[in-house]
């Protein structure tokens, strides 16, 4: 996203009493009922990646340096509903949450008139586009030290047409110049008030945003356009909510791995399947990042995750020990290759108590530990999880399961503030793989390294309900596991 480019000599001073900024208020638009989506709540609380659409959203602002106020609009009725949910998080902005009005317009009216400061600069956004780019609502507000009017907007890959009431085309406008309109639209508040006081005086006023009422009563004010972003989705149809998770998911494939895990200092944290791989890559990563880490495994200490006794006493000892449990990670996994019809009923039993049962087992055993702690439990898929593969059938389908229980315990515990993330390697360089694999080409496979130091990330981060996918830089389809012939 690049930042707005000003024509020369239009960047005026800065706004506001004795040099400071002018205030700004974010008003959060979640007063409708979402009836295209035809659910029984308002679609701004259906959960993606983990939380509402309101949560995300507001939680954009709460982040944005420059947001000095959040004001949220809500469906009459679902006012305490919304005070529950954003309790939980740091809601140091919120000043209101009051009854949205009949139509989007007589909510963005009532939000105007909710604003104590009446030279703020004012920034409307959908709670159902809970995937804006941060970066945005810094463009739009810097914006308004030129332009008193910002719109957000992305160009159409769709010829439109205009149609008539009987579904004939009207017109097509050249396409070049269309832009598809989103949120945030920020405006300085006298000019948005004015444009409102004189659509009250117009019988025939009606609008679905805010700029258009700009554009229309106030003919005279320029509204700048600000890049937007295709992520910027408006949850509206039921589909939108699959990509709105798959989204939030490869966002996070790309913010992740690099960096440090901060926030991981002092806590501890419990690691099941320590000994080899990717369990020991991460005790080592933890420990350098000063965390207190209990490591446990089969050959290490004949913890057996599939077996709830083992499970138990590990957690009851690191708890007693450190006093607390703050995060808990599984990463012991087995992969059988062959035929399924080969797999003996030994082998098959095991290798779903391993991969699938321990996981059940842990997160059952450990659940009281972190409702205290409202910390995280993680758990290790693979890319196989997305397609069943030949020969490791049991395997990818434990997997598929592991990304299933992760969404639905991220929903189950997010009332106790517990998080449950996933994370999904590629082919990753571990003593499991080359049994099951022998030696493979240098560079194909993820240093184990990697997916522990994606790992961390997680740990330290605020989400959950995720599957981050940890994959070498550039992998195309060509380089998936699913399209390389396995030994
Ligand atoms: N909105 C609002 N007040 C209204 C109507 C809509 O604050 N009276 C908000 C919605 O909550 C949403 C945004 O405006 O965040 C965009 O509107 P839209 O997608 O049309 O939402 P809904 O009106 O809820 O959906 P639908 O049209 O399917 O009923």
């Amino acid at each position: 996203m690049q930042p707005p480019s000003f024509p020369p000599g239009t960047r005026s001073t800065t706004r506001g009493s004795a040099g400071a900024r002018p205030w700004n208020a974010a008003v959060i638009l979640a007063g409708g009922v979402g009836a295209r989506m035809g659910l029984d709540i308002p679609k701004q609380f259906v959960p993606i990646a983990g939380r509402t659409s309101l949560e995300h959203t507001v939680e954009l602002f709460q982040s944005c340096e420059l947001v000095d106020e959040i004001i949220i609009m809500m469906t009459p009725g679902y006012i305490p509903k919304a005070k529950e949910l954003l309790e939980k998080q740091p809601n140091g902005k919120i000043t209101a949450i009051l009854p949205g009005g009949a139509d989007r317009s007589e909510t963005s009216r009532l939000a105007l008139a909710a604003i104590a400061d009446k030279d703020a600069n004012v920034i409307f956004h959908d709670a159902v586009r809970p995937l804006l780019d941060g970066d945005i609502i810094g463009a739009c507000i810097r914006a308004l030290d030129v332009y008193a009017a910002v719109d957000v907007a992305i160009p159409s890959a769709d010829t439109i047409i205009e149609v008539d009431e009987h579904n004939f085309i009207r017109a097509v406008p050249p396409r070049a110049k269309l832009r598809r309109g989103q949120t945030p639209q920020a405006f300085r508040l006298p000019v948005i008030a004015q444009a409102y006081e004189r659509a009250l005086q117009d019988p025939d006023f009606a609008a679905t945003d805010d700029c258009s009422v700009v554009l229309k009563y106030c003919p005279d004010v320029p509204i700048f356009v600000v890049d937007g972003d295709e992520a910027n989705i408006k949850i509206t149809q039921p589909i939108d909510i699959h990509i709105a998770d798959k989204l939030f998911q490869l966002r996070h494939k790309t913010a992740l791995p690099g960096g440090h895990a901060e926030g991981l200092r002092g806590s501890t944290v419990l690691v099941f399947g320590a000994s080899s791989g990717i369990g020991l890559e991460l005790v080592q990563q933890l420990e350098a990042e000063g965390a207190r880490v209990v490591g446990q495994s089969r050959t290490g200490n004949g913890t057996y995750v599939e077996d709830r006794r083992c499970v138990a006493q590990a957690l009851a000892d690191a708890a007693a020990t450190h006093g607390r449990v703050d995060h808990v990670i599984l990463s012991a996994g087995v992969l059988s290759v062959g035929p399924l019809a080969q797999l003996t009923d030994e082998q098959l039993h095991h290798d779903v108590d391993v991969n699938l049962t321990a996981a059940f087992i842990v997160a059952q055993e450990s659940h009281k530990y972190l409702a205290r702690s409202k910390g995280s439990l993680t758990l290790f898929a693979s890319s196989s999880y997305t397609r069943g593969r030949a020969n490791y059938t049991v395997y990818s389908a434990t997997k598929a399961a592991i990304v299933n229980l992760t969404q639905a315990l991220a929903d189950e515990w997010s009332a106790d503030g517990i998080r449950v993330n996933c994370i999904s390697p590629s082919r990753t360089a571990t003593p499991m793989r080359t049994r099951a694999f022998g030696v493979e080409e240098e560079g194909s496979l993820l240093p184990a390294a990697a997916v522990a130091g994606a790992s961390l990330q997680v740990l330290a981060s605020a989400m959950t309900g995720q599957v981050v996918d940890v994959r070498l830089p550039y992998t195309d389809a060509s380089n998936d596991p699913a399209l390389v012939a396995q030994p």
